[in-house]
C-alpha cells in the first residue's frame, strides 16, 4: 500500500470513527435528557404539583349540619378496613356520598354511621363475600347502585397469600380466593358501576367520572414467593391502562395505585415509618395526586404517588430495572426470610396453644 493509500484508508477509518461517536454521542445526550425529564417531572410531581379539585368529579362540600354534602356518590370496595376505610372517609370529607361494600356486615354500619354523623353525607352499606363469585352478588351491587348518580368508584378489594409460599405450595383455596377477589371481582364491578358514571357524567355536564384500583410493589415487581398475588396485580396494570384507553374520551380518568408496604391487617404491620406510610398518609397521598405519575414516569394511567414509594418505584426503574435478575435474586432471598420467620412464628404459636 502506497502512503497515500495509506491516509486515505486513515481517513476514511477516522469517518467511521467520527460516524460512530456522534451517534453515541447523540444517544447518550438524548438518554440524559429523558432521564432529566423524567426526574424533573418525579420531583414535580412528588413535591410540587398541587392538589385537585374534586369539584372535577361532582363534589358538593357540606356546610356543617345543613345535610347537604355529597351530591354525587362514590363507591368503594374493601371499605371496611385499612385503605379502603380511608378511601370511604378521605372521599366523604370532599364532598361525595359513599357506598360501602366490603365483607362484613356489622363493620360496614359502623363506619357508615361514622362517616355520616361526621362528614353530613349519605353512606349505604353492601356486605359481600367477594370469593364466593356468586351471580347475586353483582345482582345485588345491580341493584344497590342503579338509581344513584356515581362518579366515583375505587377498586380497593384485594388479598395476598397468608405468609410467603412458594407457587408450588400454593393451597388451592388461597390461589382462587386471591384471583377471583383481586380479579374477577374488580372486573364484574367495573363493568356494573362504569356504565353507570357514563351515564351520570352524561347528565351532569362539565364533571368526568374517575376509576382507581390498587395495584402493588408485588405487581410491579415478579415477587417470587408471592407469585399468585404478584400475577393477579400484574393483570390489573395491563387491564386497567388498557381500560384507560378506552374511556379517556368519555370523560372518565381510570388509574391504577401502585404502592410498596402500608400499615394495615394485610401486612400485618403496625407501625408506620418513612417507607411505610398508614392509610391515612398513604390515601391522602393518592387522591392528592390524581391525575400525576408520580414514581410511576415510564407508565400510561398509573401513579405511584406515595413519596418514598415513588422514589423506589423511579430508583428500581432507573437502576437494576423492574424485570431484572437482580431484583428477583433480592426480592426472592427477602420473602424467603419473611417465610422462615412467619412459619417460626407459627410453630410458635402452635406450641404455646398446646401448653394451654
Ligand atoms: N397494605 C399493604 O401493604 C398494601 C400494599 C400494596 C397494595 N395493597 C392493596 O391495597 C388494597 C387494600 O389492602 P389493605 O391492606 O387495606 O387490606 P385490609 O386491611 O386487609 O382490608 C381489606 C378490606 O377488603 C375486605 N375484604 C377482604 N376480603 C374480602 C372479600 N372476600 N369480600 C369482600 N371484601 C373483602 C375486608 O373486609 P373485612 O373487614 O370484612 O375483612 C377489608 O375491608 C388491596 O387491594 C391490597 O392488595 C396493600
Amino acid at each position: 500500500m502506497s502512503f497515500f493509500e495509506g491516509i486515505k484508508e486513515l481517513t476514511n477509518d477516522c469517518k467511521l470513527l467520527n460516524i460512530l461517536l456522534y451517534t453515541a454521542l447523540s444517544i447518550g445526550i438524548f438518554k440524559i435528557t429523558t432521564f432529566s425529564l423524567s426526574f424533573s417531572s418525579l420531583i414535580f410531581d412528588i413535591f410540587l404539583k398541587p392538589s385537585i379539585n374534586y369539584k372535577k368529579y361532582g363534589a358538593v362540600k357540606s356546610t356543617k349540619g345543613d345535610g347537604k354534602g355529597g351530591a354525587k356518590w362514590a363507591v368503594v370496595t374493601g371499605a371496611s378496613d385499612g385503605i379502603g376505610k380511608e378511601y370511604a372517609k378521605q372521599l366523604a370529607s370532599k364532598g361525595f356520598n359513599i357506598l360501602l361494600i366490603s365483607r362484613t356486615q356489622s363493620k360496614l354500619e359502623i363506619l357508615s354511621e361514622e362517616i355520616s354523623s361526621e362528614f353530613k353525607v349519605e353512606t349505604k352499606t353492601l356486605a359481600i363475600d367477594f370469593s364466593t363469585d356468586k351471580p347475586s352478588n353483582y345482582e345485588l351491587i345491580s341493584q344497590f347502585t342503579k338509581n344513584l348518580p356515581i362518579t366515583i368508584l375505587i377498586n380497593n378489594v384485594g388479598q395476598s397469600h397468608s405468609i410467603p409460599v412458594p407457587f408450588l405450595q400454593t393451597q388451592d383455596e388461597e390461589l382462587r380466593n386471591i384471583i377471583t377477589i383481586n380479579n374477577i371481582s374488580t372486573l364484574k364491578t367495573t363493568q356494573i358501576i362504569a356504565p353507570i358514571i357514563q351515564n351520570t357524567i352524561k347528565s351532569s355536564k362539565g364533571i368526568r367520572g374517575l376509576i382507581l384500583t390498587m395495584g402493588s410493589f408485588g405487581g410491579l415487581l415478579p415477587t417470587p414467593y408471592l407469585a399468585t398475588y404478584s400475577g393477579s396485580k400484574a393483570f390489573l396494570q395491563n387491564w386497567s391502562s388498557a381500560l384507560s384507553g378506552e374511556l379517556k374520551n368519555e370523560g372518565i380518568d381510570v388509574e391504577l395505585i401502585i404502592s410498596y408496604l402500608v400499615t394495615s391487617s394485610m401486612s400485618k404491620i403496625k407501625y408506620s415509618s418513612a417507607t411505610i406510610p398508614n392509610p391515612k398518609q398513604f390515601v391522602k397521598s393518592v387522591l392528592s395526586s390524581v391525575g400525576s405519575r408520580s414514581g410511576a414516569q415510564e407508565r400510561y394511567a398509573t401513579s405511584t404517588p406515595y413519596w418514598t414509594h415513588a422514589l423506589m418505584h423511579f430508583g428500581i426503574e432507573n437502576t437494576v430495572g423492574i424485570y431484572s435478575k437482580f431484583a428477583n435474586g433480592l426480592n426472592f432471598n427477602m420473602h424467603k426470610s419473611i417465610r422462615i420467620r412467619a412459619l417460626k412464628k407459627q410453630a410458635r404459636l402452635e406450641a404455646e396453644a398446646k401448653k394451654q
